[in-house]
């Protein structure tokens, strides 16, 4: 079998709710600016003690349920995060740990935003070149764990969650093509701050520079399939601002009915945050079987990539 699909989808959100008003009560902030500025409106933060690994094991369960597989089926982890609450092992081998299952690699990436698209490139490579039958790539992000809840500029953005997908051989183009970038010049714009553990942002320089490579990325894909913009039923982006996510859309000449909006319930949830919105545009009924994703993010570093699938 020459190619891989996605069989199965699965995504975890926390219980707990937190909507723009309640920021308000404790940094100067309104549910106005908000939502005009990122189309945010509410985002899920973990409870005390619950970990990115306790949500990824979630996401998992539940895109192996979707899948019809199992934990004994898998052949490899690969978890896409930054956060996770301890630095080793892997959340991807505490995954193996949860699920008693053994003898297969497994392994976290860190590519921020773009560390779903990473994994996505990786596991097509994998199950493509025949080393891997049924895989499984996970976002799962504890941002709140991160944030400095006295900095508005940064706090009412990033919100918890997981998603996760099973990927299998095909014989026909599941992941079409996949496209991964990097550049580490500007990685003053966006980062974790080691002293004081918290994010450190410069928004409006990371917002232009993102809508113009979100862009490139776009043509890039289309191009290196020889593929016409009318080919994408849906783009699937990164949900870090609606504004950015609209205007990807634009350059693809899609309305916003043909974008998969997570960002205003979700808020940014960074590596998790395009599995998540592929599980939800699926249970909405917005993606069905055999239409084509347009998947994009870009993120800290920089790191950029896409993905178009087939689903
Ligand atoms: O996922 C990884 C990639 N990340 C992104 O793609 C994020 C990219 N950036 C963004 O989404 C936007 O830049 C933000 C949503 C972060 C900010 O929106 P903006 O339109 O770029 O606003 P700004 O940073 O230029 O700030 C405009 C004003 C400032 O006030 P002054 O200087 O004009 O008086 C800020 O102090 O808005 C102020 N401001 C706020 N006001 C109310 C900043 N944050 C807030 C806030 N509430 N939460």
């Amino acid at each position: 079998m020459k190619y891989s699909r996605i069989s199965g989808t699965g995504s975890y959100l926390p219980e707990k709710v937190l909507t723009n008003h309640d920021i308000e009560k404790f940094v100067d902030t309104s549910d106005e600016w908000i939502q005009e500025r990122t189309g945010i409106k509410s985002r899920h933060i973990a409870a005390d003690g619950e970990t990115a690994t306790d949500m990824a094991a979630q996401a998992l369960q539940r895109a192996l349920e979707n899948s019809g597989k199992t934990a004994q089926d898998l052949d490899l982890i690969i978890v896409a995060t930054c956060t996770a609450h301890c630095r080793f092992p892997s959340i991807a081998t505490q995954l193996q740990n949860i699920y008693k299952v053994k003898n297969f690699p497994a392994f976290d990436l860190n590519a921020a935003c773009s560390g779903f698209i990473y994994g996505l490139n990786l596991v097509d490579t994998m199950v493509r070149s025949g080393q891997v039958r049924c895989a499984a790539v996970i976002g799962t992000e504890h941002m709140s764990s991160l944030i400095d809840w006295s900095d508005r500029s940064t706090c009412v953005l990033f919100g918890d969650g997981a998603g996760a997908v099973i990927v299998e051989p095909s014989n026909e183009a599941g992941i079409i093509s996949t496209h991964i970038h990097a550049d580490g010049a500007h990685m003053d714009l966006l980062y974790h701050d080691a002293a004081s553990g918290k994010i450190v942002m410069e928004g409006n320089k990371v917002f232009r520079v993102a809508v113009k490579t979100l862009e490139r990325i776009v043509d890039e894909t289309l191009d290196a399939n020889k593929l016409d913009r009318s080919a994408v039923d849906w783009l699937l982006p990164h949900q870090a601002n609606l504004r950015i996510m609209l205007a990807t859309a634009q350059k693809l000449d899609m309305t916003e009915e043909q974008v998969i909006i997570t960002v205003d319930e979700h808020g940014n949830t960074s590596a998790a945050s395009i599995p998540l919105a592929l599980d939800v545009g699926i249970a909405r009924g917005q993606i069905k079987r055999g239409e084509v994703l347009m998947m994009e993010s870009f993120g800290a570093g920089f790191t950029w990539g896409s993905a178009l699938v087939r689903y």
